[in-house]
């Protein structure tokens, strides 16, 4: 069991349940809520309402596809990642689609929607776990990926899974009690004070 946030003050209740486990449950999750899950992104909010994000996904259960979009997880998150029953890969694309200019807010609106998806996930008892450890040269190979779209992150997602099957160094850290930075050191107020 994961240990209780130290809330300094009151958030939604999914945000003090989202957490990012490392073992998942083999069951497979429900084509609808993977909709679901996307459709939440698909309505985050982006620069000119670009909706630079993009999302490639496979299911555990097409091993053929799944294989191939777990080569994009570099070898230490594979050990644990590609065990989840859904694998996705954001993409950010580079150039707005209306004039072809460079999208500076790409990576930002490209994780906006990723905290909407993830959000969405734990409101239907499905957790994430975003992954940087990612080979995106590897996965722009496989998939044949242009260059106008770069690879951002990987995301495992499922069912809570059992910490017991972990390795013990992935086991401790499944039960590490969650930690931030205090607002003193993220805020400041009325002036710069940081
Ligand atoms: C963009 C991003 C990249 C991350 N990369 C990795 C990763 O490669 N491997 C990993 O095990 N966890 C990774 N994490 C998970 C973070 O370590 C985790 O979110 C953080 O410790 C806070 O824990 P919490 O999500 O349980 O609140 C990443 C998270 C984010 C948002």
């Amino acid at each position: 069991m994961k240990p209780a946030k130290e809330i300094q003050f009151p958030v939604l209740s999914t945000i003090e349940k989202r957490w990012s486990p490392r073992a998942f449950s083999d069951k497979l999750i429900e084509t609808e809520k993977i909709n679901r899950l996307f459709e939440a992104a698909r309505w985050a909010p982006s620069a000119f309402n670009a909706q630079p994000w993009r999302f490639v996904y496979a299911t555990k259960d097409h091993s053929d596809a799944y294989d191939k979009i777990a080569q994009g997880l570099n070898p230490w998150n594979q050990k644990w990642a590609a065990k989840a029953p859904l694998l996705v890969f954001v993409l950010a694309k580079k150039t707005f689609d209306h004039n072809g200019k460079p999208n500076a807010y790409a990576w930002y609106d490209a994780g906006q929607a990723a905290a909407y998806l993830s959000l969405q996930a734990t409101e239907m008892d499905l957790y994430l776990h975003q992954m940087a450890g990612i080979e995106p040269d590897v996965l722009r190979n496989v998939l044949e990926i242009g260059e106008d779209y770069d690879i951002v992150a990987g995301m495992a997602i499922g069912y809570l899974g059992d910490a017991a099957t972990l390795p013990d160094d992935l086991r401790e850290r499944e039960h590490a009690a969650p930690t931030r930075k205090p607002h003193s050191e993220l805020v400041s107020r009325n002036d710069w004070t940081l």
